[in-house]
């Protein structure tokens, strides 16, 4: 497995691969602290794709002032084998600089959806995103990029994104791998403690709750979230951020659950960000 750190050589690599070879291209972007969640999305794009690039990045232009890009897990070595392991025959890893010139100035703003779900309470967070991905996508030109139903509100925007930019590359969603326990694989599980481990399983708890509501009948998105409200309001140590019933293209809020709506929860587990969803049948 081949380790690029400059975007003329991930453009170079892709085109030899698409152009000289015949090959699909499949790019698997992270921020890397790579965990099963990541590894299901390079199995899929290696197995959908004739090569596999997984990109490890971690963006400060989605952090917000006051979150953790400084402490945000690094695990290069590690992530490097585990990628080789899940079958990606290149690793990008470049340097601020380098996907970030100085005097910078273009960003890439999704209006409207990136200011919803995570966007509401994490300013810029989706712009940052967005302008990363868009930077990812135009050096390595895919055929496929792999994202996880995890971000289910970065899925919608980026989504939009390639539309909007015509990127030609297919969005393909990768389910959301979970503890046995239930709740999320998330680089950002480290930072809890024992006791917030514990309390972190609220959010899968709400989660399999709306989906038992909506198997049992209940399509009101008033009874649906407010069966959730009740499930967190037993677990005062966490501070809910958001609970919503949406339309998973437009992060628009629906009044009843269609097949295809988003059922969706994030929350502060001490100094914690969590979220988690679910897909309605
Ligand atoms: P990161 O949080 O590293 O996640 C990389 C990809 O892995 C995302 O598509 C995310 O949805 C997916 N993922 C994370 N946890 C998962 C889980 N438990 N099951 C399935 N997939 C999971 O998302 C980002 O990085 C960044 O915003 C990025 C898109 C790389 C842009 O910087």
């Amino acid at each position: 497995m081949e380790i690029l750190r400059a975007v003329a050589e991930l453009r170079a690599w892709s085109r030899r691969e698409r152009k000289d070879e015949g090959n699909t291209i499949g790019l698997v972007p992270t921020m890397g602290a790579l965990h099963a969640g990541h590894a299901s999305l390079i199995r899929a794009a290696a197995a959908f794709c004739g090569r596999t690039a997984v990109t490890i990045f971690v963006n400060p232009t989605q952090f917000g002032p006051n979150e953790d890009f400084a402490r945000y897990p690094r695990s290069f070595d590690g992530d490097c084998a585990l990628a080789a392991a899940e079958g990606a025959d290149v690793v990008f890893a470049p340097s601020v600089e380098e996907m970030y010139p100085a005097g910078a100035a273009t960003l890439v703003d999704v209006e409207g959806l990136s200011q919803r779900l995570d966007g509401r309470s994490r300013p810029g967070h989706f712009r940052g995103v967005a302008t990363v991905v868009a930077k990812l996508l135009i050096a390595a030109e895919p055929d496929l990029a792999f994202f996880g139903q995890k971000d289910a509100a970065q899925v919608a925007v980026l989504r939009r994104m390639v539309a909007d930019l015509r990127l030609g590359t297919e969005i393909v969603v990768c389910p959301i791998v979970r503890e046995p326990d239930g709740l999320a694989l998330s680089s950002r599980n480290v930072y809890l403690s024992e006791e917030e481990r514990e309390w972190a399983l609220t959010l899968s708890r709400a989660v399999r709750q709306a989906e038992a509501l909506v198997a049992a009948g209940e399509r009101r998105a008033g009874k649906l979230t407010q069966a959730a409200r009740v499930t967190f309001a037993e677990m005062p140590q966490i501070r809910v951020d958001y609970i919503a019933l949406v339309d998973w293209a437009t992060l628009e809020q629906v009044e009843t659950a269609a097949p295809g709506s988003l059922f969706a929860v994030a929350a502060y587990v001490g100094a914690t960000r969590l979220i988690d969803n679910t897909v309605l049948p």
